[in-house]
């Protein structure tokens, strides 16, 4: 496995590329509403992209090993959907929970971000299983630092998941990033405290869980890209790239219309 150590050149264009993707989030935030189509969410944040910031929307046309390339620049799952849900002609409507994932190419590096956002008023439930996935991306993250192993990360977002009676995504991962989208390593959200890849200064990588509120397996959608829950149970899922540095984490994607990291509960 070689997981690459970035340079200080590539750490300040990996700041600027995440930047911009939660730049991104932010913009297309007010526009998360009832009777919005995917496509328009879609249409509405390819523009900016292109048009006003000048980055590439990595997501359009990526093709990976098995897979048709992807048609849209972003991606919308939403409710049961647990990620690359496809935008389309669907209109979202009150109490609906949507993940937008953002993924923008600026100099030739990879700003990879995703909130959930409600559509008018959430269920309690979904919006405890969004507070809950956001926490245990906080506390993933929260476990950064050079000498700690990629299994620190995935115990501490597992256990939380796992406490509140939600399950923990398998198939999908954070990864590495940088000039390529997916890199090693792969980036587990589940797992056993101090086993795994030693982490070190100047790795770069995504922590995303993906966390149902019922059972864990899923299926592909005949699209070949959105996956949902095989049981329908509701889906979150949030997304970070961090740089492991010196002292620990500085989290890369981040703006103005962020949210904070929260106050851990126990
Ligand atoms: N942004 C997703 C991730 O976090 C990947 C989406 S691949 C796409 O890794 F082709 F569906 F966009
Ligand atoms: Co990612
Ligand atoms: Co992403």
């Amino acid at each position: 496995m070689t997981v690459s150590l970035k340079t200080p050149q590539e750490i300040e264009k990996m700041r600027v590329a995440g930047k911009l993707a939660s730049e991104v989030l932010d913009y297309i935030a007010p526009f998360v509403k009832p009777g919005v189509t995917t496509d328009e969410l879609d249409k509405l944040c390819h523009d900016y992209m292109v048009d006003v910031q000048h980055v590439i929307p990595a997501p359009l046309d990526y093709a990976p090993p098995g897979y048709s390339p992807y048609p849209k620049s972003i991606c919308t799952s939403v409710n049961h959907q647990v990620c690359h849900g496809v935008p389309g002609q669907k209109k979202l409507k009150s109490g609906d929970i949507v993940n937008i994932d953002v993924t923008v190419i600026k100099d030739q590096y990879h700003g990879d971000t995703s909130r959930m956002f409600y559509v008018g008023e959430p269920g309690i439930q979904a919006r405890r299983l969004c507070e809950v996935t956001y926490e245990c991306m906080w506390r993933g993250i929260d476990e950064i630092k050079p000498g700690k192993h990629l299994g620190d990360i995935g115990q501490a977002i597992q256990r939380f998941a796992e406490s509140h009676g939600y399950s923990v995504v398998r198939e999908f991962c954070g990864h590495g990033i940088g000039a390529k989208f997916h890199e090693e390593p792969q980036v587990l959200h589940y797992g056993r405290a101090g086993t795994g890849l030693e982490l070190k200064a100047g790795m770069i990588f995504t922590v995303e869980p993906m966390i149902n509120a019922g059972k864990a397996p899923i299926r592909q959608m005949a699209d070949g890209w959105t996956i949902v829950t095989k049981d329908h149970s509701l889906s979150a899922q949030w997304e970070h790239t961090v740089l492991v540095t010196d002292s620990g984490y500085e989290v890369l994607t981040l703006s103005d219309g962020a949210p904070p990291k929260p106050l851990f509960h126990s």
